[in-house]
């Protein structure tokens, strides 16, 4: 193939698959098979990285992700991205209705929707192409996140039909309960702690700076609202459905997603349908959005500070039910912590059967009054784990008595303490009580952490129980005829378990010092702290003000690590694993890295002679730079490999970044 026919291959290739995408994601009418699709897209892949001057920032195969952000930029919304006023109730609707009908001459007709709850984002349009997406922000000024948001698959990102030249679209984007109750159930099983609500996931995930991660976690977006000069409506309503015909998933009017009104009687309809059906959705809504169709007549009716007259929502009540508060128990965490539980009389709330609620802590159950027998309210708003709101004062029982709390761990009876300003309760017995040392393990074996494969947090409850481990050093010490030894534990998985010990012993520093569960020093501040200090040695003798010394390391921290080294069986501890054979200082590679770059943003573009795209970018966040995506006024240096497109090189001069080859890139990194 030449390179001129090389180029129609990718246009057609590109064109084909924008095609199917659409059908499979936006029409949910596949025409082709998921094999036949991907086959497509690997063979675009295949010919992008082959002839990287033809790169296009919209090709399907940005979808998969890959971009590194580093840093969100800020950017000014042309339209401030506002928010709604609320209302409750049907009388508000009305007086609502009655000030649009004063505020304006002209006959209203009214449209509903639904109110999703997810993340708001403003994606723009120019000539057919997606150019940027911005979150919400303070409503003035959000973050670009193009890089993550290209990766969603309903959300086109070049149009077809006609479409206006310059546009922006507004809606939301949210995580499918499905996708988000099977990324819990993942989390549960690795040990991790589930998420709390689609939206914070959502949101969090949007956040990522690895827009790889970001495709992985498979967001879906509503579109609800077109701003710009010349669109082809007069209507709200008539440029959403004008908006589907480019290629944009918007809400169907045949699932009652969308609907005009005429009466508030109709708009009463719409809600109390919407009410009761919402558990069937797909995606959480928290209410409902009623706005005035006609764009004229929106403009007579204007703005208050803060909200379009034009537009409220009806915000549905958290669901509550009342039931039986059986037993209050607690839970003691790996840290020591205690935390009280309601263990209530099952009951049906907003579609799931509600067991168990926290009562978070000793404040909280006096504050309630709760007491074991009562009758009790539980809700369900936004968030996945119900809350205890209330007790039943008119039901309880005239022998109930005032509870108690725990005065001796649950688990092992040690006198419990709390702490001078402490919300918790702590079990200071940290070295001789069960679930602290297991939980202790499984953070240490976690997958930030050790990662060591084949070793669950069940497995690690059946090691423990059977007296084989006393701590993380334990699980070094473990052969393949102990393990054998336990029940259900197979040849196979005990060869696998232990090949996973042996390649934890290559775990660098900075998550072995993670792994080691000091409080407050999480992934982050390991690595800072490995970074400053290079050795558990110098770690361990450093004193509080060496430590607050370090970049954004605080008292709190400071003074945790202090306790923790002040511990003669946490140096016994940080001895045995070293004699393991595992990491307690930097590699003399990483400390060699970590300063060339330190603080640049750099770009990469075009192929290398040394060494591959990927080698190049990993040897620049080795030396603590960071890679973006694209070219910005954030960019230090764009690092320009053969054949880098010219648009790049265009932006990186017309914004004064320096652009290096591959050998004065080598020469940056070596002579630091
Ligand atoms: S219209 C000027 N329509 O609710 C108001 N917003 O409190 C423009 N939202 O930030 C918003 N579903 O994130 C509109 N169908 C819908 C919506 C919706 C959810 C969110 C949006 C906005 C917030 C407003």
């Amino acid at each position: 193939m030449n390179t001129e026919q090389a180029e129609k291959k990718i246009a057609a290739l590109r064109k084909t698959l924008h095609e199917h995408n659409h059908k499979y994601y936006v029409e949910s009418a596949p025409e082709i098979s998921d094999f036949e699709f991907d086959r497509l897209l690997e063979e675009l892949a295949a010919l992008e990285k082959t002839y990287p001057e033809f790169d296009d920032p919209n090709s399907p195969t940005k979808r998969v992700g890959g971009d590194i952000t580093g840093k969100f930029e800020k950017v000014r919304h042309t339209y401030p991205m506002l928010s709604l006023s609320n209302t409750y109730s049907t009388d508000e609707i009305r007086a609502w209705a009655e000030r649009v009908h004063k505020g304006t001459d002209r006959e209203v007709t009214f449209v509903c929707e639904l109110k999703y709850d997810g993340v708001a984002i403003g994606i723009k349009y120019v000539q057919g192409l997606l150019v940027q997406a911005v979150t919400r922000g303070d409503g003035e000024t959000g973050e670009d996140i193009t890089a993550n948001v290209k990766t969603i698959r309903t959300v086109p990102l070049k149009l077809r039909g006609d479409y206006p030249e310059n546009f922006e679209i507004r809606g939301e984007i949210f995580m499918p309960l499905k996708v988000f109750t099977e990324m819990n159930a993942a989390r549960v099983d690795a040990g991790d702690e589930p998420y709390m609500n689609p939206r914070n996931t959502a949101s969090g995930t949007l956040k990522l700076q690895d827009s790889a991660a970001v495709a992985a976690r498979r967001l879906d977006c509503m579109l609800y609202g077109l701003y710009g000069e010349n669109l082809p409506g007069e209507s709200h309503l008539e440029n959403v459905e004008a908006a589907a015909s480019w290629g944009f998933k918007v809400p169907s009017a045949k699932e009652r997603y969308i609907e005009r009104c005429t009466s508030v009687n109709e708009i009463e309809a719409f809600i109390a349908h919407w009410e009761t059906e919402r558990r069937k959705l797909p995606f959480e809504i928290d209410g409902v959005v009623i706005k005035v169709d006609s764009y004229a007549a929106q403009k007579s009716l204007g703005f208050t500070a803060k909200s379009p007259r034009w537009a409220t929502s009806f915000k549905f009540k958290a669901e509550q039910v009342s039931t039986q508060l059986e037993k209050i128990t607690f839970q003691v965490g790996r840290t020591g912590a205690v935390t009280p539980v309601a263990n209530l009389k099952p009951v049906l709330l907003a579609g799931t059967t509600v067991k168990r609620a926290s009562l978070h802590n000793a404040d909280q159950i006096e504050r309630l009054d709760i007491r074991e027998g009562d009758s009790v309210f539980v809700e369900k708003g936004g968030e996945i784990i119900p809350k205890i709101i209330g007790v039943d004062f008119t039901a309880r029982k005239a022998e109930s008595k005032p509870f108690s709390y725990a005065e001796n761990c649950p688990e092992c009876g040690t006198a419990l303490v709390r702490q001078e300003g402490e919300a918790l309760h702590y079990c200071p017995n940290s070295a001789g009580c069960p679930p602290q040392i297991k939980g202790r393990i499984e953070h240490f074996i976690s997958r930030k952490a050790m990662n060591i494969d084949g070793l669950g947090a069940e497995t690690v409850d059946r090691l423990f129980d059977a007296g084989l481990i006393k701590d993380v050093a334990g699980l070094y010490a473990l052969t393949a005829k102990d393990l054998i030894a336990l029940e259900r534990m197979a040849e196979k998985s005990a060869e696998k378990l232990l090949a996973g010990l042996e390649a934890s012993k290559n775990v660098p520093f900075e998550r072995v010092l993670f792994a080691l569960g000091i409080r407050y020093v999480g992934e982050t501040v390991a690595k800072k702290l490995a970074r400053s200090f290079e050795t558990v040695d110098v770690l361990a003798a450093a004193t509080e003000e060496e430590l607050t010394e370090t970049d954004e390391i605080g008292a709190r921290i400071a003074a945790s690590v202090r306790t923790f080294f002040a511990e003669e069986e946490n140096r016994n501890l940080v001895a045995a694993l070293r004699d393991k054979g595992l990491k307690f200082a930097i590699d003399a590679d990483a400390k060699r890295a970590g300063s060339a770059l330190e603080g640049k943003t750099l770009v990469v573009s075009g192929v290398f002679l040394n060494m591959s795209r990927d080698a190049l970018k990993a040897e620049i966040e080795k030396q603590g730079g960071k890679v973006a995506g694209g070219v910005s006024s954030n960019t230090d240096y764009l690092v320009a490999g053969d054949k880098m497109g010219p648009a790049k090189r265009k932006k990186a001069e017309s914004l004064g970044v320096k652009i290096i080859s591959e050998d004065e890139f080598l020469k940056l990194v070596n002579e630091a």
